[in-house]
């Protein structure tokens, strides 16, 4: 039987209220954690892997992810505002399914969360890179005379061999989450604010040069692939990345005034504001400069996370092979200085979303370890910033490492495949608490849950099964290692473990 220790809804809301973190973010700074942790590197990076996924096709992928994140996000806004407490889908699966299928989704999460931040780690550094690689500083410096050494500016998979700065903006925002969520949320408003204006001047620009042509073939590579990886839902699954994080703002619900009211409005409010950006961010990007695919010799679109890719990308132009496509984008259509500005506005913004993936798998891993699930100093409190601050460092060294090891393609598709697990069994719990507990108060409620709920758990799997094949062996890998820590660790420790204290 899988279903066992489940914890009762009661008692994980009372542990919430003897807990030590402080409640001080309220609907528009959890509105606005929300957009920070939602744009990011899915659009400003991975639309030239979705390009080369889908070509102009890629614009159905956004509408496809942002369908599923909508029907998902309704679901978690009526857990979220039931269970308002730190831990996200792993507090909730603890309630409702127990503490097995708890352990699997909150070791799922460690890679939402995790690996989502070393993708925008990489993402931050492809921009900066370019930059670097562009800027004349008003004319003081030739162009690439700031550039690092071509081996410095990207991971072993994407025609480098370390990226030097990925790595040591994991450590940046390490310290910053080491320092206190309330200083860092008010870092994190400015950057959204600079994020905003960012994609608004991209659209100004981008849409008025869209020229038809450019959307032709529209579907150079149809709708899906045998396996997974690539066509419009191979992209949707890749692009899926460019929505999660609305997520994040339920890990903070135990950090947040009103709970109940709050959490809803965030989730939601975040993903229609990102939503809207997005699909004309995508019909510019696509529509301005086009967007097919290149092709391998096998005469299928190449693989984008590939060393083939990173070769045949060598000395191209194309959408597709650039790490910071939208700056690409104004510097093909004649805009060269206001592309370096959108780079400089991604360098300055995208840390916010780091900083909230950090901030989530940090918080996720902290109410694991106080269920007794994961060593009890991974819960230790510092005692003048108030911060988890043990796995706040542990986390910042494994996001460190594989942001300068990984190609951005491969970490955004693994840790949507933690991401798309939780989504489900968020989905599915909801229905399953609608009947085990009909009358507990909801103050959020699904709309036509039995509907909705249903169809974001289809969704999930579409999208699961269309990721690339390298993201669902890392998953099942993940799972593995996952059950056989609980096996030997959570299962004896647990707090709900017979002899240990509830
Ligand atoms: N949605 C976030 C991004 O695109 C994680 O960077």
């Amino acid at each position: 039987m899988v279903f066992w220790r489940v914890k009762p809804l009661d008692k994980i809301l009372e542990t919430a209220e003897k807990k030590s973190l402080k409640r001080q973010l309220g609907p528009v700074q959890l509105t606005l954690l929300g957009i920070g942790a939602v744009i990011g590197t899915g659009i400003f990076v991975l639309t030239a892997e979705a390009g080369q996924k889908a070509g102009p096709g890629m614009m159905l992928a956004f509408v496809i992810a942002a369908v599923v994140c909508a029907l998902a996000a309704l679901a978690y806004s009526e857990i979220a505002s039931m269970i308002p407490v730190s831990g996200s889908a792993y507090t909730y699966s603890y309630g409702v399914f127990g503490e097995l299928i708890a352990w699997v989704v909150g070791w799922a999460l460690g890679l939402e969360y995790g690996i989502g931040a070393a993708t925008v780690c990489v993402g931050w550094a492809g921009y900066v890179n370019g930059l670097l690689n562009h800027s004349t500083v008003f004319g003081l410096v030739q162009p690439g005379a700031l550039a690092l050494p071509q081996f410095l500016q990207a991971g072993p998979m994407s025609g480098g061999t370390f990226n030097l700065l990925a790595f040591l903006i994991a450590f940046v925002v390490t310290i910053l989450l080491v320092i206190g969520t309330s200083k860092s949320a008010k870092v994190n408003a400015v950057l959204v604010a600079i994020k905003i204006a960012a994609l608004t001047v991209f659209i100004a620009i981008a849409v008025p040069a869209v020229q038809s042509p450019n959307f032709e073939p529209f579907l150079p590579t149809g709708w899906f692939a045998s396996g997974g990886g690539i066509g419009v839902l191979g992209a949707a699954a890749s692009i899926f990345f460019a929505y999660v994080g609305f997520d994040a703002v339920s890990t903070a619900a135990e950090e947040t005034k009103n709970p109940n009211r709050n959490i809803p409005i965030g989730l939601i409010g975040s993903l229609i504001v990102c939503t809207i950006f997005y699909l004309l961010v995508g019909y510019g990007a696509v529509g301005a400069v086009g967007a097919q695919p290149l092709i391998g010799a096998d005469g299928f679109a190449i693989d984008p996370s590939s060393p083939e890719m990173a070769a045949a990308c060598a000395n191209s132009q194309a959408l597709v092979c650039s790490k910071e496509p939208l700056a690409h984008v104004l510097r093909q259509i004649g805009f060269p200085e206001i592309g370096n500005w959108i780079g400089i506005a991604a360098g300055l913004a995208l840390p916010s979303v780091i900083l909230m993936m950090m901030f989530g798998q940090t918080r996720i891993f902290f109410t694991m370890s106080r269920d007794g699930l994961l060593p009890a100093v991974l819960s230790k409190v510092h005692p003048n910033f108030h911060t988890p601050h043990v796995i706040t460092v542990l986390t910042g060294i494994v996001v460190a490492i594989c942001g300068a090891l990984l190609p951005v393609g491969r970490l955004a598709d693994t840790s949507n495949s933690g991401t798309l697990l939780a989504f489900a069994m968020v989905s599915i719990g909801v229905l399953v608490l609608r009947r085990t507990q009909p009358s507990r108060p909801r103050p959020f409620r699904t709309p036509l849950a039995w509907i909705v709920c249903p169809l974001a758990t289809l969704g999930c799997v579409i999208l699961f099964y269309n990721l690339s094949p390298f993201a669902k062996t890392f998953f099942l890998g993940w799972a593995v290692l996952g059950l056989i820590i609980y096996a030997f660790y959570g299962y004896k420790r647990s707090q709900l473990a017979e002899g240990n204290a509830g």
